[in-house]
């Protein structure tokens, strides 16, 4: 059975596959979406925004919907509780050109949950539908929920919020395999996902929480009936990991990506932050990209001791540049699975 959807339709946006890179607050940024867009996934995400800051017009929240032209098919996350300032939200989304709006039902973070907001909306799903439904009403693009299994363990609910969810219009729901309660803590139990594509009729039911590889994509697929997949956490370092997964699922065989590819990657990655980051704080985010394509190299310490504590980027990219790679090896072992957010 393929699995396997190209392209892949939510409502009116076509989509090139079901292979969907998740919004990722502090990472998704548009030098992140631009490495990824090279492996060209089914669609790319801006990090989630407040909806009061958007429609009060602050611009570091405009700045994190900043994307080019090729991007296309971007999505914009909305994170809120007030059904008429989601509304206002979304048309302001609809007029940037983004191609599908998600709302935010599963940040975790205390200062996020605590108005209600995030996976604090769990706790009242008759509210989840009726910001929805305000959001469908008001925008001629797809919307689309993401949310967690449930508060905690005893309050699991993602089947009844996909209901509602359909109800409402929604033309897709991601259901994320763990509780708030959980964090980032313990395996996703893709259990939650195949619950919720039990009862889903119309609306289409993503798959997310430990896809670290186009194994595990499979795997997913298969133990859940999902329509599609959506990867968050296996994006960091591993840009290429939907054309990863297109291949497998295709039953081609895997591209090999050696240190080579890790150091053109970090090269490339740099780049695309210079061209949009002032130098400190292309600096900085040097330091944290940098981090995650190092993660599977052994032999790498003295390099990242070296970006560490770089002054210039220039000095980062003649580092990168001189470091004898060929002594570099990459660890077997998924290391990915172990980041944390
Ligand atoms: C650093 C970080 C930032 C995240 N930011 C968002 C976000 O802005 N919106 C969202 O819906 N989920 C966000 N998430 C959750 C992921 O999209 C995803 O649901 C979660 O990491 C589980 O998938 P994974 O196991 O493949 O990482 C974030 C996760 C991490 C680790």
């Amino acid at each position: 059975m393929s699995f396997l959807k190209t392209p892949f339709f939510i409502g009116k946006a076509c989509l090139p596959s079901n292979i969907l890179y998740a919004p990722l607050a502090g990472c998704s940024d548009l030098p992140f979406r631009k490495m990824s867009c090279r492996y060209r996934p089914g669609i790319v995400y801006c990090e989630m925004v407040k909806i009061d800051a958007l429609v009060r017009n602050d611009a570091h929240t405009y700045k994190l919907l900043d994307y080019e032209p090729g991007m296309h098919p971007i999505g914009a996350q909305i994170c809120g509780s007030k059904p008429e300032m989601a509304a206002g939200a979304a048309r302001i989304l609809e007029d940037l050109g983004f191609d599908v709006i998600d709302f935010n039902c599963g940040c975790p973070v205390d200062k996020v949950t605590k108005d209600g907001s995030g996976s604090g909306m769990l706790k009242n799903p008759d509210k989840i539908g009726e910001v929805l439904s305000k959001v469908i009403a008001s925008v001629k693009v797809p919307v689309t929920v993401k949310i967690r299994a449930g508060w905690d363990a005893d309050t699991i609910n993602a089947a009844l919020i996909t209901q509602i969810a359909e109800k409402a219009g929604a033309k897709a729901i991601t259901i994320h395999g763990r509780t708030r309660e959980q964090g980032y803590k313990g395996p996703a139990n893709w259990d939650f996902i195949r619950d919720c594509k039990a009862v889903a009729k119309e609306i289409l039911v993503i798959g997310n929480g430990d896809i670290f590889s186009a194994e595990a994509a499979l795997a997913c697929f298969q133990h859940t009936g999902c329509d599609g997949v959506l990867v968050a956490r296996g994006t960091m370092g591993q840009p290429w990991i939907a054309e990863d997964i297109l291949s497998y699922l295709m039953g081609k065989e895997a591209v090999a990506r050696g240190v080579g590819a890790v150091r053109e990657a970090l090269l490339e990655h740099f780049e695309a932050i210079v061209q949009y980051q002032n130098e400190k704080q292309s600096l900085l985010d040097f330091r944290r990209v940098g981090c995650w394509y190092l993660k599977p190299c052994l032999g790498v310490k003295p390099l990242r001791i070296q970006l560490n504590r770089a002054t210039s980027t220039t000095e980062v990219f003649s580092f990168i540049e001189q470091f004898p790679w060929d002594s570099v090896e990459l660890s077997g072992d998924n290391l990915f699975a172990e980041s944390e957010g």
